[in-house]
């Protein structure tokens, strides 16, 4: 069964850069076999993993839908959906990726959903570890039907209010019924050492504070020129402290060399 970790936290915080920095520092720590998935409709997870996606979950099953009652060969919808879902992952040398796209309108929890959730589920069973890139919700995650995540990482910026809402956002993954098995604050484009105030925000909402992530002017370079973040070097500052924070909360890798 594969260590799931899913990033939340409010818009522009930095979800897609810390998630794109985890599967790096997932590799880099001998991880083994690693599935991101973009779970943001408007995701940018493919660009900062530095891969081009053909086709998202959402476009296939629309095809599907399309058209009705017949696959091609005669196949059955199941199977069609998995074969399909299979051959759009996108592989690279170090991950794998596998983009949700938009999902079907509100309230629609059909055939089609259950079908994708299903094969979605088998498929994360065949890696050792899923990053899961979230819009500012939690829509994704409460759709899911392996509900559980092993460690969910609330990206925050570094100011009192950003925090607020961050654990706002840990009470609702409660309130959606999300088995969370460690939760975490990410405090990114922080400065060390944090303010007084900062630290006591985050004291009081009781979620642990895993690390801090400088802002990184490299971050900033491969953004400028539309590189994907495994171009950064090694040594680079945010790349450092995500490597710390993935050793410090899978002890499984904690004593790989940070
Ligand atoms: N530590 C950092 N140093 C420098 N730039 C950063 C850092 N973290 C994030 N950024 C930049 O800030 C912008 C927003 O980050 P990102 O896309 O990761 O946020 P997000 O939370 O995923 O946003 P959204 O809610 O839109 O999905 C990006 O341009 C990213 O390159
Ligand atoms: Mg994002």
């Amino acid at each position: 069964m594969a260590f799931t970790i899913a990033l939340a936290g409010k818009g522009g915080t930095g979800k897609t850069t810390t998630a794109a920095l985890v599967v790096r520092a997932l590799r880099e720590l001998g991880a083994g076999s690693v599935l991101a998935v973009d779970a943001d409709p408007n995701s940018t997870f493919h660009e900062a993993l530095g891969v081009t996606v053909e086709r998202s979950v959402g476009e296939i099953t629309e095809e599907m839908l399309q058209s009705v009652d017949s696959t091609p060969g005669g196949m059955s919808k199941d199977a069609w959906m998995e074969l399909n879902i299979h051959r759009y992952v996108v592989e690279s040398r170090e991950f794998d990726l596998l983009a949700m796209g938009r999902p079907e309108g509100a309230g629609c929890y059909c055939y089609a959903n259950n079908l994708v959730r299903g094969c979605i589920d088998d498929l994360q069973r065949s890696y050792k570890y899923v990053v899961i890139d979230n819009e500012a919700g939690l829509e994704h995650l409460s759709r899911r039907t392996t509900r559980d995540v092993d460690a969910l990482l609330i990206v925050s910026d570094a100011a009192v209010r950003g925090i607020r809402t961050a654990a706002r956002l840990s009470e609702l993954a409660d309130e959606l019924k999300i088995g969370v098995g460690s939760r975490y604050l990410v405090v990114n484009r922080a400065e060390e050492p944090l303010d007084p105030a900062l630290v006591a925000a985050i004291e009081e909402t009781g979620v642990p504070l895993l690390g801090t992530i400088p802002s990184d002017e490299n971050v900033t370079r491969c953004d400028l020129i539309g590189d994907g973040l495994f171009s950064l070097p090694e040594d680079s500052p945010s790349l450092v402290a995500v490597r710390a924070m993935i050793a410090s909360a899978i002890p499984a890798l904690s004593e790989a060399k940070v």
